[in-house]
């Protein structure tokens, strides 16, 4: 394995396996992303709530690596929910990342009955667009992001396309089991975002001996859990050193023992953000 190996998703479009996560990373955005690729990441992942799609796309425009070498991500905000909002908001983020077509957009999270009781109506509406905007050709791949096993199966009922991609927290401690496998059931790539449990995970005495043993960081470790799971870890840093450790777990491979004994954490440094609670 290595950082440019890629999964295949359900429609033939090839993923790298690791992507550069950029979620709290405002001003620091544009220097960091150029970082990951220069370490060699040729997978980028933003978000229009993130507020940094602009930063994020001037450091791959000016990269100076070819645009169809690198994988670039962004997602539909809730408040543009519904097929028009949908449609306008994927033409904004377009212009805030100076493209001409995306690799992958996905729908940030669920609409849900806390924030309004026509939830699944509204999920339908928002994949017709992503749907017709991807028959366009305007998306290589569409996908959601934290869509649990309710969410996952209400929309399943009614997508003519099915979902490329999950995007859900994952991470020691947190690893959705359910979620996972129905998305692995249904051909359905998961990404993890916060692999690292936004660094609360760090210092769990488990981790800590057990990437010791290892000779790897305890980021290291939970890098690779997530690929030997099969799932696809998105970490993130402001720091360029951390960028290059983050990527560098190719050397060593967690025995099935260990992977046993992480899968079997008490719930550690989990967010907060479940998708049924969730009022935004
Ligand atoms: P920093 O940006 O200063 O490196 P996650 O990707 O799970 O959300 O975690 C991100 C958090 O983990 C950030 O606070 C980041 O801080 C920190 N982090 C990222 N990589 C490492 C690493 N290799 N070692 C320690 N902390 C890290």
């Amino acid at each position: 394995m290595a950082l440019t190996d890629t999964y295949k998703l359900n429609n033939g479009v090839v993923i790298p396996k690791i992507g550069f996560g950029t979620w709290q990373n405002i001003d620091q955005a544009e220097s960091a992303t150029a970082a990951a690729i220069k370490t060699g990441y040729r997978h980028i992942d933003t978000a229009a709530v993130y507020e940094n799609e602009e930063p994020v796309a001037k450091a791959i425009h000016e990269s100076g690596v070819p645009r169809e070498d690198i994988f670039i991500t962004t997602k539909l905000y809730n408040t543009e929910r519904g097929y028009k909002t949908t449609l306008a908001a994927f033409e904004k983020s377009m212009a805030r990342l100076n493209l001409d077509y995306l690799d992958l957009y996905l729908v940030h999270w669920p609409a849900n009955p806390a924030v309004g009781e026509n939830w699944a109506e509204t999920n339908a509406e928002t994949w017709r667009a992503f749907e017709e905007l991807y028959d366009a050709g305007r998306i290589r791949a569409i996908g959601l992001s934290n869509f649990s096993v309710p969410y996952l199966t209400e929309l399943m009922k009614t997508v003519r396309v099915a979902p490329m991609v999950n995007q859900i927290e994952f991470h020691p401690g947190y690893m959705q089991q359910e979620t996972l496998q129905m998305s692995h059931d249904l051909g359905i790539v998961v990404e993890a975002w916060s692999p690292l449990g936004n660094g609360r995970v760090l210092t769990d005495p488990v981790l800590v001996e057990m990437a010791a043993r290892y000779g790897v960081s305890v980021a290291q470790l939970c890098v690779r859990w997530c690929l030997q799971h099969g799932t696809l870890p998105l970490p993130k840093s402001v720091s360029a050193d951390r960028i290059a450790q983050n990527a560098d777990v190719f050397g060593f491979e967690i025995s099935t023992e260990d992977m046993a004994a992480i899968d079997a954490l008490p719930e550690t440094g989990f967010s907060g953000l479940h998708p049924d609670r969730v009022t935004f």
